[in-house]
């Protein structure tokens, strides 16, 4: 199999990064991780990039960042963008430019809480049930098509650290599922 070429957009710790990289290296997986970026330079995800000799940069989110970025995508034929726990907003002429599929993880149940503090936001609702939601990205925040979700009950005792723990659980499934489904039929 041909894989497509991806570049992961991390900010925090990377677990879904560090995922993503072992699912990648099946046989079968659609992708091969070839670039990670990060606007953070404190990222502890970082560290996977090292460990698995995978090509990172760094930005600084100055006005310059955005050409880099491009500059990277295209000399590594990136095709597809996975954002990770990436926590700035990529814009529209980004988008447009790149011009290719981006998708982005979200750790609740699209269109229910959007942008941040989820997990609290949950647990201050009546919601039955939580989750994770892979989706594609446009320029509307956390709006785009959604391509895989995967929920789980809540119950009485749950706290912040509980839900995301548990939803974390279920993005390690649903990132790879969604990344198959993209692929599934080329
Ligand atoms: C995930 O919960 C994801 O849904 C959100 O940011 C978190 C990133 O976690 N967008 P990690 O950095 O992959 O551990």
């Amino acid at each position: 199999m041909v894989k497509k070429i991806a570049c992961v957009f991390i900010s925090g710790t990377g677990s879904n990064l560090n995922n993503l990289i072992k699912k990648s290296r099946e046989y079968n997986f659609p992708i091969k991780i070839k670039l990670v970026i990060s606007n953070n330079i404190h990222a502890y995800g970082i560290k996977y990039a090292k460990l698995n000799s995978i090509k990172y940069l760094l930005i600084n989110n100055t006005r310059n960042s955005e050409q880099r970025i491009l500059r990277e995508l295209k000399k590594n034929k990136i095709s597809l963008i996975i954002l990770a726990g990436y926590m700035k907003i990529i814009s529209k002429n980004l988008i447009n430019l790149f011009g290719k599929k981006i998708i982005n993880i979200h750790p609740s149940l699209l269109p229910k809480f959007k942008g941040l503090n989820t997990f609290s936001r949950v647990l201050e609702s009546n919601e039955v049930k939580t989750g994770c939601t892979v989706h594609f990205v446009t320029d509307k925040l956390d709006s785009g098509k959604i391509i895989t979700q995967k929920f789980f009950y809540l119950k009485k005792n749950d706290n912040v650290a509980e839900l995301k723990r548990k939803t974390h659980n279920l993005e390690y499934l649903a990132f790879p599922e969604a990344i198959i489904k993209l692929y599934r039929n080329t």
